[in-house]
């Protein structure tokens, strides 16, 4: 989940180079490097930590060269030291990976064999001494990569330079994402679109396995099997404006502010307000009438946005969900056939366990849908029907506007689906979406809570531990929570259906365990209200999150009461979702963490 960039110039590349990482940066802030051709030589200047530090390198010792490559990096092996940070070179050849080489150990003992001195911890640096060994035997730079990549296990994008070759790049990808950039004399490569958006929006995405050979006037693409291929040319879409922070201290409170507009965006997209009823175009590939069950895989956030969803497919489509995190259920071997249909969710569109996840289902025959943000991303390109999210680019490294447009879209196909199947009465799906369509004047007034929760966030800041309870679509909300609040605050927190704390967790409870308890005033909420006087008769300090009603019907045991408007079900799990993100984010606040780029941590996780 590095991000890498590439360049053939005009002009020097080392300043387009940084301008182009710091829209990759959110894949990954450990270190940071670039090189570049200078009359011939490679020359590179790397720097641990975040890129700011890079930028400081380079303002001491200048990079020229109108050639170059750039990386930011999230480790996998190997510590973030200067040392570990790419480019990596090894003689005429350096690298910038973003992936895993899953080989690289047999392959290191081979180069080593050959007298090769590594002189990192990384697997990436034996993919620059294997280019070598071939160039050194007298193979050309495109030779030598063809001969190379068939070796490598794993997933990996690669940029490669070489000495004396000043109009040569060469980028390969197999698992993890590629973008060539076309410009008017000028090439590029890149991980995303939004790295190339400074540069020009004409792209071409390689393949799995596609490999491509730049000059400043040309681009060669080939296939895995070392045959060229024609890919096309596309139009992005993404602004080159650098994303900016507005007003707003951290990416994240304005991202966590703007989502009474991009819910609104997002339920225009999938709702018909003239016919009150759902309008997901696609959706017919989906196959909802005749499903026996529908396969949701997803990760982290994204996962809990699934979660909600099976209690609404349950619900209002009666349609059984089979959903699981995509790190298992990639390996589950689920039978399937193509009968079936799976749904990813995603905000980058570019997790790697996710999109196996995708191929596995892919090649059981099943239909596949993606509820992505990027709609250039790979899942998106894979799946056979988009559902995206309008939730604009996200920028912070916790999820907040993604999840709750994900949720959005989900409770849109929940109602198209229950429709399709026959379940859903034209009534019901009218009173559905009348209700969704308040969503986005409920957000805004959610938000009005901030200030309590502010508050209540500075005596948080000083537990070491804290748990979240909910039922139904809140139980969901309980562990986005929880997930929140570790990611950012690094306190440790987990979630729990709230009837399933007395089988255990319950020992847990004491006077120093803040417990939130997640409690819409529905039919559930007095089973609710008794899982948490019996947290109170332990002592826990209690935050109930609740509306007028429910605050009036819990009895006293509550410490602290954040108070929402009143809503239906269908919308609550949405806009409790944006007390639970505040609570996070005002308790990493006062906590001093680096709330956008939390330790460890990347926005993008294109490794297993
Ligand atoms: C947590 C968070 C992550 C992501 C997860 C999936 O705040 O953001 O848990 O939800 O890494 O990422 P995407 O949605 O890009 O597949």
């Amino acid at each position: 989940m590095c991000g890498i960039v590439g360049i053939l110039g005009g002009v020097a590349a080392a300043p387009r180079l940084v301008d182009s990482l710091k829209r990759l940066e959110y894949r990954g802030y450990d270190s940071a490097g670039v090189a570049t051709l200078v009359g011939g030589e490679l020359q590179r200047r790397r720097a641990e930590g975040k890129l700011r530090n890079l930028e400081g390198a380079l303002e001491k010792t200048p990079l020229e060269g109108s050639s170059g490559i750039g990386h930011t990096r999230w480790a996998t092996h190997g510590a973030p030291t200067v040392g570990n940070a790419h480019p990596h070179q090894a003689g005429r050849v350096a690298v910038v990976h973003n992936g895993i080489i899953e080989n690289y150990l047999d392959l290191r003992d081979e180069i080593t064999a050959a007298g090769a001195v590594l002189d990192t911890e990384t697997d990436t640096e034996v993919v620059a001494h294997l280019l070598n060994f071939e160039i050194a035997k007298g193979a050309s730079p495109k030779d030598a990569v063809a001969t190379v990549l068939p070796r490598l296990n794993g997933a990996f994008a690669l940029a490669i330079l070489f000495a004396g070759e000043d109009d040569l790049l060469i980028g390969a990808r197999k698992g993890s994402p590629l973008a060539v950039g076309h410009g008017d004399g000028e090439m590029f490569l890149g991980s995303d679109a939004i790295a190339l958006s400074p540069f020009t929006d004409r792209i071409t995405y390689l393949d799995e396995g596609g490999w491509a050979v730049l000059t400043r006037t040309s681009c060669e693409i080939f296939d895995a099997g070392n045959q060229p291929v024609s890919r096309p040319e596309a139009r992005s879409s993404v602004t080159a404006a650098l994303m900016d922070k507005g007003n707003y201290k951290h990416f994240m409170a304005k991202e966590i502010h703007e989502q009474p507009e991009v819910l609104g965006h997002t339920l225009s997209r999938y709702l018909d307000y003239g016919a009150q009823s759902a309008k997901v175009a696609g959706a017919d590939k989906i196959k909802f009438k005749d499903l026996s069950r529908l396969v949701i895989s997803a990760c982290g956030t994204a996962y809990l946005a699934g979660l909600v969803s099976k209690y609404w497919f349950e619900k209002y489509a009666r349609l059984p969900v089979d959903i699981d995190i995509a790190s298992e259920f990639r390996y589950r071997e689920t039978p399937m056939s193509d009968k079936d249909s799976a749904l990813f969710i995603s905000q980058s569109g570019e997790t790697a366990d996710t999109l196996a996840s995708l191929r596995y289902c892919k090649e059981q025959g099943a239909a596949i849908g993606a509820v992505v943000n990027v709609p250039e991303s790979t899942i998106a390109r894979e799946a056979d029907v988009v559902f995206q999210t309008i939730a604009g680019p996200e920028i912070g490294v916790a999820s907040t506007k993604a999840f709750t447009c994900q949720l959005t879209v989900l409770a849109a196909l929940a109602l198209q689906a229950g429709r399709e199947r026959g379940v859903l009465s034209a009534e019901d799906e009218k009173k559905l979406v009348a209700e969704l369509t308040e969503v986005p004047s409920l957000a805004l007034k959610a938000l009005a809570s901030e200030q309590a929760i502010e508050k209540l966030s500075q005596t948080l800041s000083q537990a070491t531990n804290a748990l979240y309870l909910g039922r139904s679509t809140s139980f969901p909300l309980a562990l986005e929570g929880a997930l929140k609040l570790k990611e950012l605050s690094y306190i440790h927190a987990e979630g729990y259906a709230a009837g399933e704390l007395k089988h255990g967790p319950i020992a847990l409870i004491d006077e120093n365990i803040p417990v939130f308890v997640i409690a819409p005033y529905d039919r559930i909420f007095e089973k609710t209200v008794s899982n948490m006087q019996e947290v109170a008769a332990r002592g826990g300090r209690i935050v109930l999150i609740t509306d007028q009603k429910g605050a009036a019907e819990s009895g006293n045991a509550a410490q602290d009461t954040v108070i929402l408007p009143e809503m239906s079900d269908i919308v609550a799990p949405i806009i409790y979702a944006l007390p639970v993100q505040m609570i996070a984010y005002h308790t990493a606040v006062f906590m001093g963490t680096d709330v956008d780029q939390p330790r460890n941590l990347a926005k993008s996780v294109t490794v297993e």
